[in-house]
């Protein structure tokens, strides 16, 4: 089981707190598409994924982005249980989807990026710490159902 400190839990609840997920969430995808173009194969039933403007003006996937987040905030709700609480969402990205693992590092470091971008100086070396452990686990979680 993870360990939480005080400071990591009312950082995580804090960063979330603070931020637009319907800002954040697309950015960190269309960043990820755009970095890691390899990753748009999976998206290939999203349209005009063609150049870094069609990304980030693409409907579907801000959506999506949107997405994510709300799929972040399952984890925060449930910071001790993560892995159990992604049990379904990890079957479906690995037996439905397909989605190579090595993949959701990408987008957590993509999600990182953009949220230190927000968050401007209070984005901390203790901040980012924090915030790089809670993705650290929501990844590790996503990868348990693969075999
Ligand atoms: C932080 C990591 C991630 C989280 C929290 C996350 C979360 C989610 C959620 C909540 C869904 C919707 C599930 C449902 O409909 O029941 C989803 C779908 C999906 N995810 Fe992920 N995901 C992550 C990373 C990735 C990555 C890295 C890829 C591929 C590079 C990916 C590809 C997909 C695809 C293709 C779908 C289905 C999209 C659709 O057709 O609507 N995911 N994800």
């Amino acid at each position: 089981m993870v360990v939480w400190s005080d400071f990591e839990r009312a950082t995580i609840k804090g960063i979330f707190n603070k931020i637009n997920p319907d800002v954040v969430g697309p950015a960190a995808l269309a960043r990820c598409l755009v970095v890691y173009p390899w990753t748009q194969r999976y998206f290939e039933s999203f349209g005009d994924l063609s150049s870094a403007q069609a990304i980030k003006s693409n409907a579907k996937v801000a959506n999506h982005g949107k997405v994510v987040m709300l799929g972040l905030d399952k984890a925060v709700k449930n910071m001790d249980n993560i892995k159990q609480a992604y049990t379904d969402l990890s079957i479906l990205h690995s037996e439905k989807l397909r989605v190579d693992p090595d993949n959701f590092r990408l987008l957590a470091d993509c999600l990182t990026v953009v949220v230190a971008a927000q968050m401007g100086t209070s984005f901390t070396a203790d901040v980012q710490a924090a915030f790089q452990k809670f993705l650290q686990v929501v990844v590790s979680a996503l990868g348990r159902q693969y075999y």
